[in-house]
């Protein structure tokens, strides 16, 4: 059996998480609430959840819900915003994610949008992005999005090829979603796209010709996620992956014609032409603040993830539980152990496809190179990592393995290499009964 059959690939960052989770101290939100009191006003990024969806996509990982009740959720989801304005400013970059956020009415977003406004003082030039499809972007929504303020989108497109399309229960046809990239292109700054690759019976030239047909456009950013086959979802009760050689062809040829094309990674699933920054991602890949407000949404702050109940009735229940003491705000605190900040930090950083060694040694006096001595020596003779004046440099072959890589370091530096890599396409009571809440410690 060769390396590379017996290694897992794991496709999600969330992935190299799940070594740090038992290690992590579970609070309650008042406890980190206190702890950031005497730190003052903070800049940061906001993230904004909206769980509602009417798509019923066969491989969709995300919660969501169907859109019931949306304008109390966007009420609700303000007062938590509002509960959090005098701790957390100035915002830099919000992002709007989901679901499907645009599925709310346009009042509603108006709602949102100027609410968030009130809370925060949101910097004049800041990123503000939500997510949408092509399916529930209107040109009325998108005039009103560009009035508020959103000045960049980013429409989950998945694939243009039809067939595919099917076979992943997108809504929307190849030529309509076309036109809405087009409309959109003229309203907003930046315009970025989700592609899927590693898909049932996808070809290379399939891949290809979607990256042609988006960089045709004049798309800004290119998200292009592998396929995670999640036994949660339809398509894997109905699809096995294809052969791991096939997604290594494919991700090598995808990234050369996008360089070819004038695109640049600007993270191990992002290429951007230069124009998109794509700043909300570099606040969680570098453990900066990230507040996380409504249903399913994860924040980062003061060395803690804040994490929401999923869905949002419990959102709601969560919420009027102890209002008097938590004053609306929401989630369930995990504590990062002081002494696990440095390894989390680099680990996180693999997602940019380079870790710059110095910053840990000068903030922390951590040095990568002996934590991770034996993961780097690997990757160095396998071709995936070069060192080069003290950073740590992914190759071609390194980013299409980096979660895989970024895992192995957390397993290397926690568990002295032993154990077994979790990912998300493993059945989910395997990944409660090793990392979640029962082995969670409270604090
Ligand atoms: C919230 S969704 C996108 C927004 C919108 N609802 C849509 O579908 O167009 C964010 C992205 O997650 C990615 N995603 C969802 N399920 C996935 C899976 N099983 N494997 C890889 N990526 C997935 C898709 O690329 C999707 O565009
Ligand atoms: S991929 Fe997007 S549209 Fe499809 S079910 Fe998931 S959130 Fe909804």
């Amino acid at each position: 059996m060769s390396d590379s059959e017996s290694r897992k690939w794991l496709k999600s960052h969330h992935d190299t998480l799940f070594p740090f989770l038992p290690h992590l101290k579970r609070r309650g939100i008042s406890w980190l609430f206190e702890r950031i009191m005497e730190r003052g006003r903070e800049k940061g990024a906001v993230y904004v959840h909206i769980p509602f969806c009417r798509g019923k996509c066969t491989f969709c990982i995300l919660t969501k819900e169907p859109p019931v009740d949306t304008s109390r959720y966007v009420n609700m989801l303000l007062e938590e915003a509002r509960a959090w304005s005098d701790y957390f400013s100035p915002v830099e970059t919000l992002y709007v994610g989901g679901g499907t956020p645009t599925s709310l009415s346009p009042e509603e977003l108006r709602l949102l949008f100027n609410g968030l406004r009130d809370a925060f003082h949101i910097e004049k030039d800041a990123e503000v992005s939500i997510e949408t499809t092509a399916t529930e972007l209107t040109e009325e929504k998108m005039n009103l999005l560009a009035e508020l303020g959103v000045n960049r989108v980013s429409v989950g497109v998945q694939t243009f090829n039809q067939g595919l399309r099917q076979l992943l229960g997108r809504r929307s046809s190849v030529k309509e979603v076309i036109k809405k990239l087009n409309s959109a292109r003229e309203v907003f700054p930046l315009l970025t796209i989700d592609l899927l690759y590693d898909l049932p019976g996808q070809r290379k030239r399939d891949l290809i010709a979607d990256l042609q047909i988006a960089t045709g456009i004049g798309i800004d950013g290119i998200s292009l996620y592998p396929l995670i086959y999640s036994p949660r979802t339809v398509i894997a009760r109905q699809f096995k992956p294809p052969p791991l050689e096939m997604a290594m062809d494919s991700f090598r040829t995808a990234k050369s014609f996008m360089e070819d094309n004038g695109y640049h990674h600007i993270n191990i699933n992002h290429f951007s032409n230069g124009r998109d920054e794509f700043r909300y991602s570099t606040y969680f890949n570098s453990l900066g603040n990230v507040l996380g407000l409504g249903a399913g949404a994860t924040g980062f702050i003061a060395d803690c993830f804040i994490k929401h109940p999923s869905k949002s009735e419990e959102y709601s229940q969560d919420r009027d539980r102890d209002r008097d003491r938590d004053k609306g705000r929401v989630g369930t605190v995990f504590n990062v152990p002081e002494k696990l900040v440095p390894a989390l930090w680099c680990v996180s950083q693999i997602q940019y496809g380079r870790i710059d060694i110095e910053e840990p040694r000068r903030r922390w006096g951590f040095e990568p190179l002996e934590a991770f001595a034996s993961t780097i020596e690997k990757c160095v003779d396998r071709g995936e990592m070069m060192i080069v004046r003290n950073i740590l440099e992914l190759t071609t072959e390194g980013i299409f393995w980096a979660n895989t890589i970024g895992a192995e370091m957390a397993m290397e530096y926690l568990y002295k290499g032993r154990g077994e890599l979790l990912s998300l396409e493993d059945n989910l009571s395997k990944i409660v009964s090793r990392v979640m809440p029962g082995k969670i410690r409270s604090g």
